[in-house]
């Protein structure tokens, strides 16, 4: 049964969750990044955990739970106008140093979503990168998600990549939030630009090393890197129209 948990109690619940299953819960990272000069400020859970993907450094712990504070600009021109871009978020994240690789992470995934937070199976859609027959699989035959529920989109939706280095396919879980939210338009489903189907959780697969000129190179030990906006996930649970009227902004506005 789902129940309306405040932002504080979800970041709680997230990160305990991840300590259950073996992680070390790390605090957020400053948002000005450390010795990474491609940054201006942190944009993402696993920017400041850049050195233990790429083996600079040895983590503290192969698996490892935050909720790093981002400051994301490149969709910008988004804020104020749908009811799911902000600049500054929260974004709980679990990772894995050639550690667990997809069938935990999308295990846990749903494991957190269903069973520890209540929410409805049937409002929730996986959507896959198109040839990753591995996580489809994975999906449907031991999650048990109804193939009308899975979606396969292309590389610049469901693949993640930045020039070279590690990179992969990745698996998006969205929320139906209802008619009363989209667009009405008869093509509106998963991937459309309207406000009824949120992406709450973004599952990368880094599982190959690119060298920016198209050669991927499979990586003997493939790495996960989870996202899920924690303002993403209030508004789902309380279900508010927007995230500025999740329970740490209305406290802030009123
Ligand atoms: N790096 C991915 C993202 O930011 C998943 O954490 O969406």
């Amino acid at each position: 049964m789902k129940k309306s948990y405040g932002v504080n109690e979800l970041r709680r619940m997230y990160l305990e969750f991840f300590e259950s299953k073996g992680h070390l819960a790390m605090k957020s990272f400053s948002l000005v990044p450390h010795n990474d000069n491609s940054l201006l400020l942190i944009n993402a859970g696993m920017a400041p955990l850049k050195p233990y993907f790429t083996g600079q450094e040895i983590p503290p712990r192969r698996r490892v739970t935050t909720c790093q504070k981002c400051i994301r600009t490149g969709d910008i021109e988004n804020v104020g106008k749908t009811a799911r871009h902000l600049t500054f978020f929260e974004m709980l994240g679990n990772f894995s140093f050639g550690d667990y690789f997809k069938h935990e992470a999308i295990a846990w995934s749903w494991e957190f979503l269903t069973k520890v937070l209540g929410l409805e199976e049937d409002r929730l859609y996986p959507s896959i990168y198109g040839e990753d027959d591995e996580a489809f699989d994975i999906w449907t035959k031991e999650v048990g998600i109804p193939e009308d529920h899975m979606v396969r989109l292309g590389k610049e939706d469901n693949f993640w990549e930045h020039g070279s280095g590690p990179c992969g396919p990745c698996s998006e879980i969205y929320f139906d939030r209802g008619p009363e939210y989209g667009c009405g338009k008869p093509t509106c489903g998963v991937g459309c630009d309207c406000d009824r189907y949120m992406e709450i959780w973004n599952l990368v697969f880094s599982q190959f090393d690119a060298d920016g000129k198209g050669h991927y190179e499979r990586l003997a030990r493939p790495n996960i890197d989870t996202g899920m906006g924690l303002e993403r996930l209030a508004c789902v649970m309380q279900g508010v129209g927007n995230l500025f009227e999740v329970d740490t902004d209305q406290s802030v506005l009123h």
